[in-house]
């Protein structure tokens, strides 16, 4: 959610943290905030709104100091507003914070006894007064730190410079990334890798509960019983983390794009001729009964569609659930159940906590990520990685289809051990696959005819999406798109649930958006959009040559994708949802990278 940096460097450091806050935008973007200790010094700037607004106050008000933290806030607890964004500061301590404090009422009052009173609504600040308070009771800085955060409940990534201090940062996590950069005489601290990317190219993970004093020569991590660890450096691959809009107006235009490639990249890494082979460790599918799989958002909608894989190819039953109502249920996990554990950040904090309930109790945890270093990845027993590259635009695109196409693929193999599927089918339907790239470049040349049906869409206030079997997850995504981005109003239906309520809604104002491959289910989803046109409604149909064709008279706009195999059409009917939800964005002049309310990766509950 809010993204942390700190540097301990040889240069002034205000610019760099700035720079590094910007690639971690993508995870909060109400407020930022920088602290440095020049001459022993800690002063701190802060500005509400986008980072170009700090950057703006720094012009003005320059911060000097080579050694500093910062931060860029997605709000939970406060306003966004100056006075709540972070660093906080209480006497001698400065503080970014990522996470939420679930006890911070209980802490407060406890401070308050004691004469501390808060100055922001936030959670967060309450780290800031506790370690102050440790301080002037006579702690040293990271006697102080280290009592403060042993008190804390709830999830966090901390970093802390104190006054007087200008060789020493204090790092901790629970809950919330947190990794520490090393540098030639300078040390640096992150949310993740692609932060810190300009800065170092080797990096540790914090592991749950550790924490760390570090110094520009080097850092030295204890774990919750304050013992002494070593945690491994690993290098990190710069050409993974380069963020860059490529000559697109946006990044979601350009993940958007990438499509074709990144899908190829992956099933390079997957395929050897028809054999599906997956890294590390293999996943045996005649020992699986079942499968459960949990996650959020886009990458719930890739779990929904791959059930019916699944079940389709496989004859394996699957379950699927939204992770922040798993993890509270208490399901009970079966002998022979795999976990199966999908999130483009590997970071999503329910999704995590889903992950480790069924840590004892799966047969094995797996997880489909999109970034390898992630807690989700660090703690499945075997992590599969989809190979989208990073996705910087807010609402997700590439990451889906990657991670509909390593689920695919997981689905085949799954068919192919339990004898499911035909070998010829396989070999047929895994060249289709190989093929589909292509058929990706032929559907972005759609490109303008979405772009006229979703100028169009923009100046409706409601829309529905209907889709029928393997189309309902993906009415769901193109639904979730357009609300993301363009703030349009817009729901999905099962095509066979419209009777049972949303046609009530229907009449000329409210565009239908319906995506209906010529498959077996065709003629079924044409007689529910005869059943819309009958009321007024207006149908955007999504289809391919034979749908247009049968589709009749009386359909308001037409996008004719090419055709495939209609196992492989989840895969391409995510681009025209997605170039939807863009274009519709574009003609209301939204944020369309970083729309509002909304982070990438969601570390708090
Ligand atoms: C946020 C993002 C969505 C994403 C969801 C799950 O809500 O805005 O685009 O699908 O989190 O994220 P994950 O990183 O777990 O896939």
């Amino acid at each position: 959610m809010c993204g942390i940096v700190g540097v301990l460097g040889t240069h002034e450091v205000a610019p760099i943290l700035v720079e590094a806050l910007k690639r971690l935008e993508y995870r909060g973007y109400d407020s930022a905030g920088i602290a440095t200790v020049n001459n022993g010094h800690l002063d701190r700037r802060r500005a509400v709104g986008k980072l170009v607004n700090l950057s703006d106050r720094l012009v003005h008000e320059p911060l000097a100091g080579k050694s500093g933290i910062g931060h860029t806030r997605w709000a939970t607890h406060g306003a966004p507003s100056e006075k709540n964004a972070h660093p906080h500061r209480t006497g001698s301590v400065a503080m970014v914070h990522n996470g939420i404090i679930e006890n911070f009422r209980e802490l407060r009052a406890e401070l308050a006894a004691k004469g501390v009173v808060p100055e922001t609504e936030t959670d967060s600040e309450t780290v800031a007064m506790l370690a102050s308070y440790y301080l002037d009771s006579g702690k040293s800085p990271a006697e102080a730190a280290r009592e403060t955060v042993a008190r804390l409940e709830g999830a966090f990534a901390l970093a802390f410079l104190f006054d007087g201090e200008e060789d020493l940062m204090i790092a901790a996590r629970k809950g919330s990334p947190l990794a520490i950069g090393h540098g030639d005489g300078e040390m640096f601290v992150g949310s993740d890798a692609i932060a810190l990317a300009p800065l170092t190219d080797t990096i540790t993970y914090l592991e749950e509960g550790d924490w760390a004093v570090i110094t520009r020569q080097g850092a030295e991590i204890f774990d919750m019983q304050n013992r002494r660890v070593n945690r491994e450096a690993k290098a990190i691959r710069m050409d993974a983390t380069r963020i860059d809009k490529a000559g697109y107006k946006h990044f979601m235009a350009k993940e958007i794009a990438e499509q074709p490639t990144v899908l190829a990249d992956a099933l390079g890494a997957y395929l050897d001729g028809n054999k599906i082979t997956l890294p590390g460790a293999d996943l045996d599918f005649t020992k699986i009964d079942r499968l459960t799989m949990v996650a959020c958002g886009t990458a719930f909608y890739a779990c929904l569609t791959a059930k019916y894989w699944f079940e389709r190819l496989a004859h394996l039953p699957v379950e699927v659930d939204i992770a922040s109502e798993f993890r509270y249920r208490e399901p009970p996990v079966l002998p022979g159940t795999v976990a199966l554990f999908v999130s483009q950040s590997g970071e999503t904090a329910d999704t995590l906590a889903a992950l480790r309930y069924c840590q004892e109790k799966a047969d094995k945890i797996v997880s489909v990520v999109n970034v390898e270093t992630s807690s989700i990845a660090r703690e499945s027993d075997l992590a599969l990685p989809i190979h989208a590259g990073i996705e910087v635009g807010v609402a997700s695109t590439k990451a889906f289809t990657c991670q509909l196409n390593v689920l695919l693929l997981l689905a085949i193999k799954a068919a192919k051990e339990r004898g499911t599927m035909a070998d010829s089918d396989i070999a047929g339907l895994l060249d289709q696959l190989r093929a589909l790239p292509g058929v990706f470049n032929a559907a972005l040349d759609r490109d303008t005819t979405i772009e006229t049906a979703a100028q169009k869409i923009s100046e409706a206030r409601d829309v529905l999406f209907l889709g029928r079997g393997m189309m309902y997850p993906l009415a769901l995504e193109g639904a979730l798109k357009l609300k993301e981005i363009s703030y349009i109003h817009a729901e999905a239906y099962a095509s066979g649930e419209l009777k049972h309520g949303p046609i009530a809604l229907i009449d000329k104002t409210v565009p239908v958006i319906v995506m209906a491959p010529h498959d077996s289910l065709f003629d079924k989803t044409v007689s529910n959009m005869q059943e819309v046109m009958a009321r007024g409604g207006k149908v955007c149909l999504i289809t391919d040559a034979a749908g247009a064709a049968e589709a009749g008279e009386g359909v308001w706009q037409v996008i004719t994708l090419p055709a495939v195999d209609e196992r492989l059409a989840p895969l391409l009917y995510a681009l025209p949802a997605q170039l939807l939800a863009y274009h519709a964005a574009v003609a209301k002049g939204t944020d369309v990278d970083q729309p509002r309310n909304l982070a990438k990766s969601v570390t708090v509950e």
